[in-house]
């Protein structure tokens, strides 16, 4: 992809988009007063500081400093080039490009490398699924599954496939391709062997789950064992197409559902996503056989803060529900828990009871957290037992304590009092005393916050004066051509002190000399350094006064200016006293003179 698009289409593109609309399908915005906020898909945080402007068309995140147009917005989020960004709005908005692109179309613009180790899964994705279902080597592959109750309908909506019990069967598959065998070992599809250096196949008799990144890219494989081999799965390693700490299983199908319902449902395994998809339980996840992550959460409340956990209901599958559902919480999503009887998980459960009662009464019956948690701590003890009870009483009332609306707290006391017939009253007494207790252990400190806004609050309580003063120039400058005219004239030759500040500004006069009017958007196309857009989209997000009175402006103007001379003042009073040292008092003295007349000058 060579070609490059002409400056009016690129024009015609950002016209005929909306920021808001394109940002939308990632994150989820509200309206707040003129601008939109939700989360930034840039960093995991609790509370929105990711904020969208509508008149400008431009986002900015005050956490994390993510700022730009709807260009970068996506070039940055999908890591994608400008021409594809430019692509793929253009279709959006049906702007004919009118060019021709080479034979990928609108291929990815990544490193060829990573194109083949792409390119390698697909062809084996396209192949093991053959493998399964139409060839004799893979019947018995096939057999199992139907045996355990997959259809050929989620078969081929998964598209599962049958690896050959072969040592080299891949190898020779591809590299007949013209694929390297680098590569292909750098994929994780084969294994070099440590003593000659050839190569054979990492899986061999399995049934293979394709595993696809959000676009729908098959980037890993998992392949799970017919009899009683071990490992039971065994995955791709990790490498640079496939982070197990960033993908789950199924995203790319399960996100419409998931954003349509506003609700996702996390799974332990592969098979119970798939046994749940079977029985219309269609926003299912499931991460890669390791614990939830950060980068998974933020993933998913890009489209959703509610979530429902659906382990395996044996103690396992509870312990890590707790966990997961406990870091879940701690973002502040709203989560649920589905257990199912006996231990069984949601494929077995499925398998046993039928797709209505896993609808209804599992997933549709989950438990509330707190209610999850009255039987998560219930495990273990014999409430029977005086001990255990008033230690079980007593972690339910720091659970309770935790809450913050009033009238859930009140809701589980009084269900805690009938339970064990006690009265409310005591309840509530020794609610308050664990209250204050926690609150001694915290030492009156106030709650914590989430840490992005700690930072962030403490950055700007720390710019000095002339830092600020340059940025609301900048702002104005951004805002009005005159200003940045002005500007440039009052400074009379002397630049600002921030480097990125100035580089801003000779990129704004440059693009104020081919555009009559500002334009937020566009001046964050013309600017080619990432860094500096970032800078741009913040500023254009500060909050300034319409107006920018000539007393404000010379005002700002000085304190660029002093800051250069205070510095020079500084320089002046060091050798000042290096003269006094050297006893070179009539120096010292000129030096002092200067000195003088810097500071009158301020
Ligand atoms: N897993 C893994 N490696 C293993 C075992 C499990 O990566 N050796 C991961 C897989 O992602 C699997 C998930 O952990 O989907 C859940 O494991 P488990 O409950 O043991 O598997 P099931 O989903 O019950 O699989 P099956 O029904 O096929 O036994
Ligand atoms: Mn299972």
């Amino acid at each position: 992809m060579a070609e490059r698009i002409a400056e009016e289409k690129i024009n015609q593109i950002r016209q005929s988009v909306d920021i808001v609309e394109i940002i939308s399908e990632y994150v989820q915005l509200k309206k707040q007063g003129r601008n939109y906020f939700g989360l930034c898909p840039f960093h995991g945080e609790n509370s929105p500081s990711f904020s969208v402007s509508t008149d400008k068309q431009i986002f900015h995140c005050f956490g994390c400093g993510a700022g730009g147009n709807v260009f970068s917005f996506l070039m940055e989020l999908e890591g994608i080039s400008f021409l594809e960004a430019a692509v793929k709005l253009a279709e959006k908005a049906n702007v004919d490009l009118q060019v021709n692109f080479s034979a990928s179309g609108k291929g990815k613009s990544v490193s060829p490398e990573v194109q083949s180790m792409l390119d390698a899964h697909e062809l084996l994705r396209k192949f093991y699924h053959h493998l399964l279902v139409n060839t004799k080597d893979g019947q018995h592959a096939l057999e199992y599954l139907l045996n355990r109750g997959f259809t050929r309908e989620s078969i081929d909506k998964f598209q599962i496939g049958y690896s050959l019990n072969s040592w080299d069967f891949v190898y020779k598959f591809l590299t007949k391709r013209d694929f390297s065998p680098e590569i292909i070992e750098k994929a994780g599809l084969i294994i070099k062997r440590e003593r000659d250096g050839t190569y054979f196949d990492r899986f061999r008799d399995r049934i293979m789950f394709p595993i696809f990144d959000r676009n729908g890219n098959c980037i890993a494989f998992s392949g799970r064992s017919l009899g009683a081999d071990e490992p039971k799965y065994l995955n791709s390693p990790e490498t640079v197409i496939f982070n197990k700490s960033k993908i789950l299983y199924n995203f790319h199908l399960a996100k419409p559902s998931i954003r349509k319902l506003q609700q996702a449902v996390l799974f332990e395994g592969f098979a119970d996503v798939i046994a749940a998809d079977k029985s219309g339980v269609e926003n299912g996840i499931a991460t890669m056989g390791t614990s939830l992550t950060e980068e998974h959460i933020t993933l998913i409340r890009q489209n959703t803060e509610s979530i429902t956990i659906c382990f395996d209901s044996d103690k396992a599958g509870i312990e890590a529900a707790f966990r997961a559902g406990n870091m879940l919480i701690d973002v502040g999503c709203s989560v649920k828990v589905a257990m199912m009887s006996d231990g069984l998980d949601p494929d077995e459960y499925i398998k046993k009871n039928g797709p209505e009662k896993f609808r209804n009464e599992v997933i549709g019956a989950s438990h509330t957290w707190m209610a999850f948690k009255f039987l998560y701590f219930r495990r273990g003890k014999n409430l029977q037992l005086e001990g255990d009870r008033l230690a079980y009483i007593e972690t339910i009332l720091k659970e309770i304590s935790k809450l913050t609306k009033a009238v859930e707290k009140d809701h589980y006391l009084r269900q805690l009092a009938s339970e064990f017939s006690i009265s409310l009253d005591a309840l509530q007494q020794q609610l308050k005393q664990i209250f204050f207790t926690e609150k001694r252990k915290s030492n009156g400190q106030p709650p914590p916050i989430n840490k992005t806004s700690v930072r962030v609050k403490q950055d700007k309580k720390l710019k000095p004066a002339h830092y600020t003063a340059e940025r609301r120039l900048l702002a104005h400058m951004l805002r009005n051509r005159d200003t940045a005219y002005r500007v440039q004239d009052l400074l009379k030759g002397n630049t600002f002190n921030i480097d990125e500040h100035q580089a801003i500004i000779t990129y704004l006069i440059g693009f104020y000399e081919e555009h009559m009017k500002p334009d937020s958007s566009a001046f964050l196309t013309y600017i080619q350094d990432e860094n500096l857009r970032r800078i741009v989209a913040d500023i254009e997000m500060m909050s300034i006064n319409e107006e920018l009175s000539n007393q404000e402006l010379t005002d700002y103007i000085k304190q660029v200016l002093n800051y250069q001379k205070l510095l020079k003042i500084k320089e002046k009073e060091v050798e000042q006293k290096e003269a006094e040292r050297q006893s070179d008092f009539s120096k010292a003295a000129a030096i002092g003179n200067e000195i003088i007349q810097l500071r009158k000058s301020l």
